[in-house]
């Protein structure tokens, strides 16, 4: 058995979240170990077992038909061709230096005086040698040869047939025409879609391509690897393209009120600078005065509260402040979460300049880098941070995330541990070391860091989110679901209509991969989406509980709506997989009613 999948959610809802992050990794783990696939047809054909053995042998004994159908009729003009006719034809051959391969002179006109016979065998001949002349390279001879054998038949091998001269002429449009008319004239002809799929890609003609390959996939019964792979290919480079648009034109918004509590908490709660208190007296209409109208709203924890506060640190700093250095830090930190490190690392290198003993913004900047995929500047952060000061555990801790997302899980726990020790107060250390020990393959000393954790704060609830989720990583479903329960009983009582919602989103996961249970876990989604609309983790994994029952239509829409709350470009590109897969997928059903029929059958089996 292989390794487990280790749940590495808490990287990132805790501190530094990484380009491509966990929420994406634990969907699709979700996704594969239910046997989907990530795209499409996953919900169809992968996940009915049986359904699938069935549409595959369908269809080869069909194909069968078919091969032998064309057998019978190539045959039928070889005898044809060797009767009486033949003697007639072969006087109007045109004779190429020699006696062999001769092919008939036709045009429109002579076309029109040949009988249906005459004309089956004229195409067969000409077909032929043009087949002669493509083997030789002659790829304008066989053009002309196949382009005849289309006037005197239009039937869609020759189209093909002509379509592979374009193809190695490299002439798309023209392959593209023929493959096409190859395809109006047999629908489910395979080789010329893959044919016509990978000229659209060469014109840069992306979805065309994708939905062809999708559709030569299903009538082909998956039994082409290329095919396959092309699919993978071309729903990268889809996603790719319309995730860049799709953050291009959306204006900046802040993630889920989940996502931004997680962020913040990953720091120790610092006091305000003296006279920023609520007791010191401003003068409104300053900017200190918004500078703490901002502190207050953050301290709300909520969604309107983030969105004030934002607004309040952004006038800020456009009124002046007595407190620049630091008003720069919080209104980085919120242009960060908005999705726009380019700025929010210009506000944090503004701050830095201006004071230089700040080791948070040293931190902060350091997860900037790393969004941008700059490490080694990620590292020297950190590195000057530990210089100014070598006792703060916050450092620690986030260097320690790094380590953890670049895999170095050694370096990643020696940094929690150092963190821990420094101050044993901040939970996140101690679950954190918990998953790092778990994914170094420690399992009993993880388990007993989360038993140690429930013991000295058995009051945090996330400590029972996290806990819970190594249990469901073990399948230890009975027990996870108790953890989950409790971390959702905790942070309803604490906090109702702010609650951190990943616990009931895990219960729902545990639900579904233990028993099925799909309307419980759709009402847990549905509950964790009332209290935050915008946790892109919910609607995900909605569309995930949907395609796996086969609701293809609703599963798009929470898959585009998915990539419409992600925050970074790698998440955005991942959910835009999922929405492609499942529209090329509707489109297909759309294009090929007599696919459809058969693939939803298939998904009724399961
Ligand atoms: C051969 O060609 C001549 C003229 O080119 C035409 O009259 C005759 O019908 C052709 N014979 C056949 C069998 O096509
Ligand atoms: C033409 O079509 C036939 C039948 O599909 C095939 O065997 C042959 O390889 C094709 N030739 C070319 C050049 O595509
Ligand atoms: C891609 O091909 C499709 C199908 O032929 C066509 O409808 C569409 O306009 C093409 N898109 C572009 C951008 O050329």
């Amino acid at each position: 058995m292989s390794a487990p999948p280790i749940p590495s959610s808490p990287v990132r809802s805790v501190g530094i979240t990484p380009p491509d992050s966990s929420l994406w990794t634990r969907l699709t783990t979700f996704a594969s170990e239910n046997k989907a696939v990530v795209y499409t047809i996953g919900a169809v054909v992968v996940v009915a077992g049986a359904g699938g053995i069935y549409y595959i042998s369908q269809q080869s004994r069909e194909s069968g038909k078919a091969g032998k159908a064309k057998k019978d009729r190539r045959k039928d003009i070889k005898d044809k061709a060797s009767s009486k006719e033949k003697k007639v034809a072969d006087e109007n051959l045109s004779q190429p230096s020699e006696q062999e391969e001769a092919y008939p002179e036709v045009n429109e006109e002579i076309v029109q005086t040949l009988t249906p016979e005459q004309k089956k065998d004229y195409a067969s001949k000409l077909k032929a040698a043009g087949n002669k002349a493509y083997g030789n390279k002659e790829f304008d001879l066989a053009i002309e040869l196949y382009s005849k054998a289309i006037l005197c038949r239009p039937d869609p091998i020759f189209y093909s047939n002509r379509s592979a001269c374009y193809n190695s002429l490299s002439q798309w449009q023209k392959v593209v025409d023929d493959t096409s008319a190859a395809i109006a004239l047999d629908p489910e002809y395979v080789k010329a879609l893959n044919r016509r799929a990978h000229a659209y890609e060469q014109l840069e003609n992306y979805s065309a391509a994708l939905l062809d390959f999708t559709a030569s996939c299903i009538i082909d019964g998956f039994r082409n690897e290329g095919a396959a792979q092309s699919v993978e290919r071309l729903l990268k480079k889809v996603a790719e393209a319309k995730g860049k648009a799709m953050l291009a034109a959306r204006p900046k918004k802040l993630p889920s009120c989940t996502f931004v509590s997680n962020y913040l908490q990953s720091f120790r709660q610092k006091n305000r600078p003296a006279g920023l208190e609520d007791t010191a007296s401003l003068q409104e209409e300053t900017g200190d005065y918004h500078l703490r109208a901002g502190l207050q709203a953050v301290e709300r924890k909520s969604v309107d509260g983030y969105e004030e506060a934002s607004e309040e640190f952004e006038k800020a700093m456009q009124l002046g402040t007595n407190f620049e250095a630091y008003a720069l830090n919080w209104r980085g930190t919120f242009k960060y979460l908005r999705g726009d490190p380019m700025e929010a690392l210009e506000d944090v290198s503004k701050s830095i300049q201006l004071d230089n003993t700040m080791t948070q913004s040293y931190i902060k900047r350091a997860s900037m880098l790393l969004e941008l995929g700059d490490r080694e500047g990620a590292s020297m952060d950190f590195t000057t941070a530990l210089e100014k000061n070598s006792e703060d555990p916050d450092i620690y801790y986030h260097r320690a995330q790094l380590h953890f997302i670049l895999g170095e899980f050694g370096e990643a726990a020696k940094d929690y541990q150092k963190s821990i020790d420094l101050d044993r107060d901040f939970i996140f250390s101690h679950i954190q070391l918990g998953v790092t020990q778990y994914k170094m393959g420690s399992i009993a000393s993880s388990m007993a860091t989360f038993r140690r954790c429930i013991k000295n704060f058995d009051k945090t609830p996330d400590v029972y989110n996290y806990y819970g989720e190594l249990l469901l990583d073990q399948q230890k479903f009975q027990e996870a679901i108790e953890k989950f329960d409790t971390a959702v009983e905790m942070e309803r009582t604490a906090k109702p209509m702010a609650m951190n919602v990943l616990p009931l989103i895990n219960k729902a996961l545990a639900l579904f991969q233990w028993k099925q249970d799909f309307g419980e876990a759709e009402k847990l989604c549905e509950r964790a989406l009332i209290i935050d609309p915008d946790c892109d983790i919910a609607v995900a994994t909605m569309a995930q509980l949907l395609l796996q029952q086969g609701r293809v239509q609703e599963a798009l829409k929470y898959f585009e709506k998915a990539a419409q709350l992600s925050r970074t470009e790698g998440e955005i590109v991942n959910a835009l997989s999922y929405a492609e897969a499942t529209r090329t997928q509707l489109e297909v059903q759309e294009k090929y009613p007599q696919l459809a029929n058969k693939l939803q059958g298939m998904g009724g089996m399961r």
